[in-house]
C-alpha cells in the first residue's frame, strides 16, 4: 500500500512538473492573445477564415475539415461560402485541400508547407498568434525576413501585405549582439576549464560575469518585448498594428476550431453536465435522508 501511495505520489510530482515546464516559453515576443466568447468568437473565426483563405490556403491546406461542416458551425451561408472563400474547388461537401505539389514545394521552401489541420493542438495558440506577428526583416535569409519565435523558418511573410515589414529596433539588436558575445566568452572559458588550460579562478570569474550578463540581456529583452518596443515598423501595410493584432486574434481563433470543430459544444455541454451532477448530488442525498428516517 505504502509503494503505491509513493509511485501514484510521483507520478502525480511529474505530470505537474511537466505541465509547468511545458507553459512557459523562451520565445520573445511572448504576447497573451485576447480571448473572446460567444457572438464575438463566431465573427472572430469567420474573419479569420476569410484571412486564411485568401493567404494560407495556397500553401496551407485543411483537409480533415470539409466545407459545409465549417459553413454550418461557423454560420457562414453556404452561397457565400462557395462564391467567396473556396478556390480550389466549387463543391461545399469536399475536403479542405489545395494543389500544393509537395515534391516541388519541399524544392521551393527547404520543407514542404504542412497541413494546419491540427497545428491549434500542436502548437498552442498563444504560440500562433505571436508566430504570425513574428516575422521581421532580416537580409541574410532567402526571402528577407526570419521569425523570431521560429528561427530560420522556411516560411516567407505570407502577411507582409497586411502588416507591412517590421525589424528589431537597435536596442534589441544592441542587447542580442552582446548575449551573443557573452555566450561566445563562456563557452571558451567552460571549454577551457574543461581541458585545464589557462587560470581556473579568472576562468571561473569569467563564466559568472558572462552568465550574469545574458541573465540580464534576456530580462532587459523581455522587458522591451513586454512594453512593445521589440519590433518597429520600417514598411507600413495595409492594416495598423492594432488591426493587425486583431486579425491575427480571428486568423488563431478559426485554426483553433478547425483543430477542434467540437470545442465550444464540448464546452457548454461540460456546464449542463456539472449542473446536472449537483442537481443529482441533492436528490441523492434527500433521497438517503428519506430511506434512513426509520432506521434510527
Ligand atoms: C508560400 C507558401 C506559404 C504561405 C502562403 C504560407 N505558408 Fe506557412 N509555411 C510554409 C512553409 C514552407 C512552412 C514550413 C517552414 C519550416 O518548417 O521551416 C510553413 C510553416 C508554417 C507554420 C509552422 C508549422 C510548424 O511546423 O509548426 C505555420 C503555423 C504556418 N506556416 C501558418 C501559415 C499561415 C496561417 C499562413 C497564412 C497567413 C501561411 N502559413 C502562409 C509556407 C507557406
Amino acid at each position: 500500500m505504502k509503494k503505491l501511495i509513493k509511485i501514484s505520489l510521483l507520478t502525480l510530482a511529474s505530470i505537474s512538473l511537466s505541465v509547468l515546464a511545458s507553459g512557459g516559453g523562451s520565445y520573445l515576443p511572448n504576447d497573451e492573445m485576447p480571448t473572446y466568447t460567444s457572438h464575438r468568437l463566431t465573427t472572430s473565426m469567420q474573419n479569420g477564415m476569410q484571412v486564411y483563405m485568401n493567404n494560407c490556403m495556397g500553401c496551407h491546406s485543411l483537409e480533415f475539415q470539409r466545407y459545409n461542416r465549417t459553413a454550418k458551425d461557423l454560420v457562414i451561408p453556404e452561397d457565400l461560402m462557395i462564391s467567396n472563400l473556396m478556390f480550389s474547388s466549387d463543391k461545399i461537401g469536399d475536403l479542405m485541400t489545395n494543389n500544393m505539389p509537395t515534391a516541388s514545394a519541399e524544392k521551393w521552401f527547404g520543407t514542404a508547407p504542412p497541413d494546419l489541420s491540427l497545428i491549434a493542438r500542436s502548437r498552442k495558440p498563444q504560440w500562433l498568434y505571436n508566430y504570425f506577428r513574428g516575422f521581421y526583416q532580416d537580409d541574410s535569409r532567402p526571402y528577407g525576413v526570419n521569425n523570431s519565435v521560429f528561427k530560420d523558418v522556411g516560411m516567407p511573410h505570407a502577411l507582409e501585405s497586411l502588416q507591412g515589414i517590421q525589424a528589431k529596433t537597435d536596442e534589441v539588436k544592441n542587447l542580442e549582439n552582446e548575449k551573443e558575445y557573452a555566450l561566445g566568452d563562456l563557452a571558451s572559458a567552460q571549454e577551457k576549464l574543461k581541458n585545464e588550460e589557462g587560470d581556473s579562478s579568472e576562468l571561473n570569474a569569467l563564466i559568472s560575469k558572462s552568465e550574469a550578463l545574458i541573465h540580464e540581456n534576456d530580462e532587459k529583452l523581455m522587458e522591451l518585448s513586454e512594453s512593445g518596443n521589440y519590433f518597429t515598423l520600417v514598411k507600413q501595410g495595409q492594416l495598423s498594428p492594432a488591426e493587425f493584432d486583431s486579425a491575427m486574434t480571428d486568423l488563431v481563433n478559426f485554426l483553433d476550431y478547425i483543430g477542434e470543430p467540437i470545442k465550444r459544444e464540448r464546452k457548454s455541454m461540460g456546464v449542463y453536465v456539472l449542473l446536472f451532477i449537483l442537481f443529482f448530488t441533492a436528490v441523492a442525498y434527500f433521497l438517503k435522508k428519506e430511506y434512513w428516517k426509520d432506521i434510527h
